[in-house]
């Protein structure tokens, strides 16, 4: 078979990573990069410290209004799909570079296969919500991380073609964790277990200055140290709003640019606790026992609110201040979101329909 993957965004770099060792096993694999994500460390840097291979084509789309961005992905995926002519197309998560790929595939009959089918926030007003349910419904295979994820299409109707293979991204952090270098912490200036990792990047926090303010306010106020690797929408946002000078003056904050993969996911694993709005980040967090602040009021990965490993505060300052100082949960977290063998079973899952079709 011929399997194009459509991925943009950083966290569909991670679960391309595995998927492509195990679709080459048998298949060709032509690896299409809209260029949703262009700096070298929140797209390249990925590439290189998962060994995946430079792109059979950057479609180099870069930043836009959702429509533009949209749009302009629509029009050259649907050109460079008419040239390589795929039996199957894969697209990842929920990003405006999933919605694009999914639909240039339906329009010229592809079919199309959804990693990470089924997660629902149920608020329409997140870009997300509707990038996944629109993918979910183009779908020609639905293959998803957790039960609730079947649950979920199985209530829209959604019946064909749902498979539960389990999360590309658990199956990434088993392999890795052994390669973890514990002095991470150290090139920030804090020390293992002693700080918060923080990230902000959702749209609905990153572009209000309001729940900028109160997150801010929270993170100022914490009596311990704060790595906060900075995503460029909210770096760029902070600066125009002259918000940037007050974390850099406080010596607590540990500002720092986009992490590499490996960086990161040791900062993870050594963190006394994570605060994120970003969603790979909390099931990461809930992966190594690192408790979490999820700072929205909805999370699609609610099994990681089990136990009080996670914990929604939406933006607000009092609430996000509570949740840091709370105590460790004495439960261990009890669900896995996935084996080594997750990109083994979406494989197989793509090869049964390509067969159920000849
Ligand atoms: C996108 C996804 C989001 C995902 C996130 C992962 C959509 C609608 N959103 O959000 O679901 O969680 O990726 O990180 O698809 N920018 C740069 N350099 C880059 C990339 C972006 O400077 O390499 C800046 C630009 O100013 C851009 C802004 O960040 O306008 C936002 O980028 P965009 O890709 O539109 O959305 P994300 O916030 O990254
Ligand atoms: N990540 C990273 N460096 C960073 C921040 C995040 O490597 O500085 C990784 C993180 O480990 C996870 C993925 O990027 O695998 C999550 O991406 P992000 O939070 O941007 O998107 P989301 O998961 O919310 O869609």
């Amino acid at each position: 078979m011929r399997i194009a993957s459509v991925v943009g965004a950083r966290p569909q770099f991670v679960k391309l990573a595995p998927l492509h060792r195990e679709v080459v096993k048998r298949h060709r694999h032509i690896i299409v990069h809209t260029g949703q994500h262009y700096d070298y460390k929140m797209s390249q840097v990925f590439f290189e410290e998962l060994s995946i291979p430079e792109p059979d084509h950057n479609l180099g789309v870069g930043s836009g209004s959702h429509g533009e961005q949209t749009g302009r992905m629509l029009s050259a995926i649907e050109e460079v799909f008419m040239r390589e002519r795929p039996d199957m197309v894969l697209v990842y998560g929920d990003t405006n570079s999933t919605l694009a790929g999914a639909l240039a595939a339906t329009k010229l009959l592809i079919p199309v296969a959804h990693v990470e089918a089924g997660l629902r926030s149920y608020r329409r007003g997140m870009p997300e919500e509707i990038n996944r349910v629109l993918t979910d419904h183009m779908s020609d295979l639905l293959l998803c991380p957790t039960e609730l994820a079947m649950a979920n299409l199985e209530k829209e109707g959604v019946q064909k073609g749902c498979h539960l293979v389990g999360d590309p991204m658990a199956q990434v952090l088993l392999e890795i964790e052994p390669l973890l270098d514990p002095a991470v912490p150290e090139r920030f200036g804090t020390r293992r277990g002693g700080y918060v990792l923080a990230t902000i990047h959702r749209q609905e926090n990153a572009d209000s200055r309001e729940n900028m303010e109160s997150i801010i306010e929270a993170m100022l106020e914490y009596d311990g140290d704060i790595v906060l690797p900075l995503h460029p929408r909210t770096a760029k946002n902070l600066r125009s709003w002259g918000a940037l000078s007050r974390l850099e003056a406080a010596g607590h904050i540990k500002l720092a640019e986009p992490q590499g993969f490996l960086a990161f996911t040791s900062l993870e694993r050594h963190a006394r606790m994570v605060m994120t709005d970003s969603g790979g980040v909390q099931k990461e967090a809930y992966f190594f026992r690192v408790p979490c602040v999820t700072v929205r009021d909805e999370t699609e990965w609610v099994e990681t609110l089990e136990g009080g490993w996670n914990v929604l505060t939406g933006a607000d300052k009092v609430r996000i201040a509570a949740a840091l100082q709370r105590p460790r949960p004495k439960s261990e977290p009890t669900l896995t979101y996935g084996d080594k063998h997750v990109s083994q079973r979406i494989v197989e899952c793509l090869e049964a329909l390509m067969a159920s079709r000849s």
